[in-house]
């Protein structure tokens, strides 16, 4: 697919990875509807940076704990925009307390709310604007530590096991028009309020490869997915080794 031009809409794509996502689609030339929850003066920021790139650049709140507020995303980015060519889901949730023992039912339904059943309601909506004869294109963020069974983050562990299960599943649903892929990551960023240097150690000592990844690392695979025309329910892991 050739970028230039296209939609591009990208939840949580105010900070982090997903700001690096936002910021390396507008590079490509993609017109960007950029999604976020809390994070409005980011937003507006990224939206600055965005329009650096000469294309344009939009914002819009939506809480994805809420399945109406995740159901207005799409309609708002054709209002603004005409349509959309392609969705990335990386907004989630990774909470200190999704323990086996200490997770609830509230925990689990907003983990599940944000990290699943958003992108699902996402992916309907946006494959149901996509023409008969257009092609589309979804990324999912996955994570890497699913390659390795472990009972850490157990419910988000969970959820973004169902979100590579829908990967796969939605690249034959949506099969010819649209293309699903998802890049999984292992250490990329450290978690908010952790220090670099706290993921460096890690890094040294759990990562093959020696080195923690960044957010513009992600963003070069994605864009490569973006651009291939024949790759559909692949997942890269993004994770220098580390969950082999
Ligand atoms: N960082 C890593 O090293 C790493 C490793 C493995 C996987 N990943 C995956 O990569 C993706 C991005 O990671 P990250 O570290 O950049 O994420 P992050 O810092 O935790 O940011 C999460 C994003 O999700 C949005 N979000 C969370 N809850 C929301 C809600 N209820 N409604 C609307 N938006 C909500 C946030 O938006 P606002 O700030 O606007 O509220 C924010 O943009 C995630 O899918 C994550 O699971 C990251």
């Amino acid at each position: 697919m050739e970028l230039a031009g296209r939609i591009a809409l990208i939840t949580g794509g105010a900070v982090r990875v997903g700001r690096a996502l936002t910021l390396s689609l507008a590079e490509a030339g993609c017109h960007v509807f950029i999604h976020y929850g809390r994070s409005a003066a980011p937003a507006r920021q990224t939206q600055a940076d965005a329009r650096e790139f000469n294309v344009e650049a939009h914002i819009y709140s939506a809480d994805l704990a809420d399945a109406a507020g995740t159901q207005s995303i799409i309609p708002a980015a054709i209002e603004r925009c005409g349509h959309v060519d392609i969705l990335v889901n990386s907004a989630a949730i990774f909470l200190d307390d999704d323990t086996f023992g200490g997770a609830d039912e509230v925990l689990w339904d907003r983990l599940f709310a944000v990290n699943l059943r958003a992108p699902f309601l996402l992916s309907q909506a946006f494959a149901a604007q996509v023409p008969a004869d257009g092609h589309g294109k979804i990324i999912n963020i996955l994570d890497a530590r699913l390659r390795r069974p472990a009972p850490d983050h157990f419910v988000y562990r969970l959820g973004k096991g169902g979100l590579w299960t829908l990967t796969e599943m939605l690249a034959l649903e949506l099969a010819p028009r649209i293309a699903v892929n998802a890049v999984a990551l292992g250490a990329i960023l450290p978690p908010p309020g952790a220090s670099q240097s706290y993921l460096d150690s890690l890094a040294n000592t759990q990562v093959p490869l020696r080195r923690a990844g960044s957010p513009e690392l992600v963003a070069q695979n994605v864009l490569h997915l973006l651009r291939q025309d024949f790759l559909t329910g692949v997942v890269i892991p993004i994770d220098g080794g580390q969950f082999l």
